[in-house]
């Protein structure tokens, strides 16, 4: 198969994981006999440096001719100046928004090998696999903002018809998984989220009646991610809602750097990227994990090219580096190898 990426490595440790993704996708391209364009573009801090827009128009245009993007981090102190007339942050909302990728999707899973790394007790942490489905182009980000020295404003919308797109992209998850969509808002207090409940509830009893709904308040669901973490399914949540708690749930991974995230549109389109940040404090020290990008690129095949077989070959190879015991330093602050060891440990298990 013959397609065309665009890799938008971003700032802080992105160049470094990046890197390490694109050592995975020529293994596979060798090794399965396909052909990946792997077209680079300026994004984040550093396109502002370059450019003056986080989201410059070259790199637009790549995004759109492109069957999907991988993207490493954005951001840094350099840029977070709040007087500053941009941030990268603003280039990765517009991005989302100018390429319409409505759904997030999380995959929070527990490694048996990582059982150590979680702060969350043992016990707690049997086979969780869990799927977050998170709005990512409405609500409180996009709604109106006003910003006075004395008094500031932020509007969350919701409209009948984005609820119910990102309803059925759970419900499709759900039904390949266990079947349970657990629904998450604030109905006791906030009118979109009282729409959320009604639209979530009449599109699944009408569309997908085989699938189970709970709806759960999400200072709850903050408690019971934590105690009962193995009850949930596929998660539903707004935009804000669906930030907050997927950084929560990467504590029971163990770290956060495991964990990958797909961005997708209608069409199959997607922005991937791992659900860590920039982490500036860490650049260029060779310390950060690219397990997270890695897997991202492995959602890329498995959701963007189709490519189910490749995908799993990349989620089996990381899986046995972690049976080898081979970690970074987020999962093993004793015995632990370089970001650029660590991707060629993966690399050579889908070589072999
Ligand atoms: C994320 C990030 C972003 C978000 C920030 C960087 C704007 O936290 O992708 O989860 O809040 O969506
Ligand atoms: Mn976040």
């Amino acid at each position: 198969m013959k397609s065309e990426i665009t890799l938008l490595p971003g700032d802080g440790i992105g160049p470094e994981v990046t890197n390490e993704a694109v050592k995975i996708l020529k293994a596979i391209e060798k090794e399965f006999g396909h052909s990946f364009a792997l077209n680079h573009a300026l994004f984040g801090g550093i396109a502002i440096d370059k450019t003056g827009s986080p989201y410059p128009q070259e790199t637009q245009d790549l995004c759109k001719q492109a069957d999907a993007v991988l993207l490493g981090a954005v951001g840094g102190p350099k840029w977070s100046d709040p007087t500053a007339k941009t941030r990268p942050e603003k280039g990765l909302l517009d991005m989302r928004s100018d390429l319409g990728v409505y759904a997030n999707l999380r995959h929070i899973r527990t490694y048996p090998q990582l059982i150590n790394c979680s702060p969350i007790k043992n016990d707690y942490l049997d086979d969780i696999d869990i799927m977050f489905v998170r709005e990512l182009i409405g609500g409180i980000y996009f709604g109106d903002k006003v910003r006075l020295d004395d008094y500031a404003k932020d509007v969350c919308e919701y409209s009948t018809s984005e609820i119910q797109r990102i309803t059925k992209v759970a419900a499709n998850l759900a039904q390949q998984r266990r079947g349970k969509i657990t629904s998450v808002d604030k109905a006791n207090v906030m009118a979109t989220s009282q729409l959320w409940r009604s639209v979530t509830t009449d599109y699944l009893e009408t569309n997908y009646k085989n699938i189970e709904l709970e709806h759960m308040l999400a200072d709850a669901a903050t408690m019971h991610l934590l105690t009962r973490p193995e009850d949930f399914d596929v998660v539903l949540a707004d935009n804000l809602f669906g930030d907050i708690l997927t950084d929560e749930a990467s504590l029971l991974t163990g770290s956060i750097g495991m964990i990958p995230s797909a961005s997708m549109s209608d069409d199959n389109f997607g922005v991937y990227e791992p659900i860590h940040g920039s982490a500036p404090d860490i650049q260029g020290k060779e310390l950060a994990n690219p397990c997270g990008i890695i897997l991202s690129a492995s959602m890329l095949l498995r959701h963007s090219l189709g490519l189910k077989e490749e995908a799993s070959a990349i989620d089996n190879a990381v899986e046995s580096v972690l049976d080898d015991g081979i970690f970074t330093v987020d999962l093993s602050k004793e015995n632990f190898v370089s970001t650029v060891a660590m991707g060629n440990a993966i690399a050579s298990k889908i070589s072999s």
